[in-house]
């Protein structure tokens, strides 16, 4: 054991406070179960078992939170068993004493299965519970399935599994998951203590969850049938398994829920979809991380922030720091767009209110963190001022260099631009060294990607502060170097491009997009021709014609022309109620219209159609160039790591966190099968502009054998 390790001892410590025994964790920052903490309980569950004198046991956790869950690692092994855990938990729950917990902060997976094999639980009103384990693609593995539904309704309990969003201390109680929320004491030891004592005095005795039976009152006798048939739809076994789980522990035994659990867990795990999922959730990890910058790196002070511009973008930034309550000042140019924007963010607001998502108080505390105004210079003293305005590149570098002059010294200058080249914009500031792209997605306020985009002249104290900050946003941050849409919008181009061929060649938007989003073939959110029409067939082609003029568009006069071509007739998408589709109200229907435009333009650049075009042909055409570009911006050290470029496009674009974003699935396909049909379709399509030269990058793994996952490690040093 080397000096840096810890003993079981050091993270959880048992000690006899009067007549209780008390189980504290201390394992910082969040109490995750380490083979440390586990063999700790251990030691701690003997210390009190020995101890006959004590009346009963209290577990409660030092810190910011109780335990946040298991150490996923640990998941990889091939031997990884939760038995060791689930031991403990049968022991603690077998107590002839009572067993109380206290909860605080987040009590998440493996922290709220020891919450549940605990006989009584009283929680502080911070507290937030949880079994997400779904969003990793597996199912509580530590007997969450079998004694949830014990404390609370069957049917809330596959909710809770399958959506796997905690839920705060009020709805805990009022669902029976908790039994008394404490708003007294100032920290959980306490809170846990007093707990005791006062159930103890009303003669409370030892209660094993297991022994509850199941709360099944009232479900429809279908009720499983319809839940698994539901469940059957998700590529996610998981979700079945949950239902699944849930069912034996309702129509049978304890013992029998425990083994299946067992069983479904392990297959799980081993699933693909969890095996890509948890790539996901270390690629975040690991995107924060950015070499050069580290904990020693400075930081940025920042209380105040200024938005430039109250449009779509403008607004929902702003709102980000209201929701953390930071002053924030809204600049336009003119009052009636001013008022829109103000409008628009009070609208967003009420809806949250009348949804019940956020109270009147919080909402109006947000809303006075907000001022707007006409006036440049009251952004003088703003700490990070973020400009939303037009995409258009001169537009942005003359505000650029009045921003220079009127921010005060220090303070950082950041462009949302989703396309321009943020070292023209930073030049352009006499101040390159505060400049930095912070690319948010629409919403702005709800998508968790933020792209920071890294200038060749942005200082490390301003990268720095600005990747800390998107987590305080709560959003995901992956740094980008400059390049034409950064990661996630250079690799949407060519999918977009190849969307449009379809079209050109005779497929419809509704075959396009259900190819794509068809969960057995890939499973995205939304398809390309509902995404542009979404985000605006307006914005999309002006940043089409901005290119044009910067020169970085092929020589192909039929490039992207439908979306040309539907802007250039009005038709900009749901705002205008058509584009790719027509919009009743909030229905999608096909519009004749377009099929009109692309057999009209598929003439004019005699573009063969009525040829059949399978499903398979279009998912293979929209994320072999995506993929491709993929391995360009790898080559070009646009993205540090395939990891960063997954992250875009999970947090960003909705591509299926089961298949681990598409460098994974690249891998997963196999880099040779990647490589060998890009070449297929080049020798089919034809290659005059390039379209189907594979990256070097690219030829070269596949050529070597070699997997996305060696290059990862190459990249981060790793031998
Ligand atoms: P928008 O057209 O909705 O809003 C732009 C606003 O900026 C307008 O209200 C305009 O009056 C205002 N404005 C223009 N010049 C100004 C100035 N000098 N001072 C103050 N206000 C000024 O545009 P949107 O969609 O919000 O886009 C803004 C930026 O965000 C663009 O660079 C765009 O590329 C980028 N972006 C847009 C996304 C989208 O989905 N709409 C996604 C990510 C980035």
């Amino acid at each position: 054991m080397n000096s840096t390790q810890k003993r079981p001892s050091d993270v959880v410590r048992f000690e006899a406070r009067e007549t209780l025994g008390v189980v504290l964790i201390d394992s910082p920052p969040l109490n995750v179960l380490t083979g440390q903490v586990i063999a700790g309980l251990a030691d701690a569950l003997d210390a009190f078992e020995r101890d006959r004198s004590l009346r009963a046991l209290v577990v409660c956790c030092a810190g910011r939170t109780f335990v946040v869950g298991g150490d996923l690692h640990a998941l990889d092994s091939a031997e990884f068993t939760s038995a060791p855990y689930n031991h403990i938990l049968a022991r603690l729950e077998s107590c002839d004493r009572p067993v109380f917990c206290a909860l605080h902060g987040n009590v998440l997976g493996g922290g709220l299965e020891l919450a549940l094999a605990c006989h009584y639980r009283v929680a502080l009103v911070d507290t937030r519970l949880g079994l997400p384990e779904i969003k990793i693609g597996v199912l509580p593995g530590s007997l969450g399935t079998q004694r949830l539904p014990r404390l609370i309704p069957a049917q809330d309990a596959i909710s809770m599994m399958l959506s796997g969003q905690a839920i705060d201390a009020r709805a805990a109680f009022k669902s029976g998951l908790i039994d008394l929320i404490d708003e007294v004491h100032p920290n959980a030891l306490e809170s846990g203590v007093r707990f005791a004592e006062a159930q103890l005095s009303r003669g409370a005795g030892a209660r094993p969850t297991r022994a509850l039976p199941v709360k099944a009152e009232g479900l429809p006798r279908d009720y499983f049938t319809k839940k698994l048939a539901e469940a059957e739809k998700s590529p996610v076994p998981a979700a079945r398994a949950i239902v699944e789980c849930v069912q034996v522990a309702v129509e049978d035994s304890f013992d029998v829920g425990e083994q299946l659990e067992a069983l479904r867990f392990d297959q799980c795990r081993r699933s693909k979809q969890s095996t890509a999922m948890r790539h996901v959730f270390f690629a975040e990890r690991e995107a924060r991380q950015v070499p050069g910058i580290g904990a020693g790196t400075d930081q940025r002070v920042l209380r105040k922030i200024g938005v430039v511009g109250a449009g779509t973008m403008g607004a929902g930034i702003a709102m980000n720091f209201m929701n953390i309550g930071i002053p924030t000042v809204l600049l336009e140019t003119r009052q009636e767009l001013l008022d829109k924007g103000l409008a628009n963010i009070r609208a967003t607001y009420n809806s949250g209110v009348k949804k019940g998502r956020l109270d009147e108080t919080t909402a109006r505390r947000r809303l006075e963190c907000l001022e707007g105004t006409l006036q440049e210079g009251d952004l003088a003293d703003c700490d990070l001022v973020i400009e939303a305005v037009f995409e258009d590149l001169e537009l942005k570098q003359s505000l650029m260099r009045r921003l220079g002059r009127i921010c005060r010294q220090g303070a950082i200058l950041a462009t949302n631009t989703s396309t321009l080249d943020v070292d023209a914009i930073a030049l352009a500031s006499g101040r390159a060294s505060d400049v930095v792209g912070l690319h948010f997605f629409s919403p702005a306020h709800v998508m968790r990607l933020l792209e920071v985009v890294r200038g060749a002249r942005t200082s490390p104290d301003v990268l720095a502060t600005t990747v800390a900050l998107a987590g305080r946003l709560g959003k995901v941050p992956v740094v980008s170097g400059v390049c034409y849409g950064f990661v996630g919008n250079r690799m949407a181009e060519p999918y977009m491009r190849e969307a449009e061929f379809l079209l050109l060649e005779g497929a419809t938007p509704q075959q396009i997009d259900d190819a794509v989003q068809d969960v057995l073939r890939l499973g995205m959110a939304m398809g390309p021709c509902r995404m542009l029409d979404l985000a605006g067939i307006d914005v999309g082609a002006k940043t089409l014609i901005e290119l044009g003029k910067q020169g970085g568009l092929p020589p192909d006069p039929s490039y992207r022309v439908v979306c040309q071509q539907l802007f250039r007739d009005g038709r900009w998408g749901q705002k205008t109620g058509s584009g790719y589709y027509r919009y009743v109200g909030r229905a999608r229907e096909p519009e004749p219209l377009t099929s009109d435009v692309c057999e009209i333009l598929a003439n004019e650049f005699d573009i063969r159609r009525g040829r059949t075009i399978s499903d398979g042909e279009i998912c293979e055409r929209l994320m072999l160039p995506l993929i491709n570009e993929g391995f360009r911006i790898l080559e070009e050290e646009i993205a540090m790591r395939p990891g960063d470029i997954d992250v875009v496009w999970t947090a960003g674009y909705g591509f299926p966190a089961h298949r681990g974003g598409p460098m994974w699935m690249a891998n997963a396909w196999g880099l040779p099968n990647v490589l060998d049909r890009i070449q297929h379709y080049q020798r089919t399509l034809g290659n005059r502009f390039g379209y189907w030269t594979p990256a070097k990058l690219l030829v070269e793994l596949a050529q070597q054998g070699a997997t996305i996952n060696r290059l990862a490690a190459s990249k981060a040093g790793v031998a």
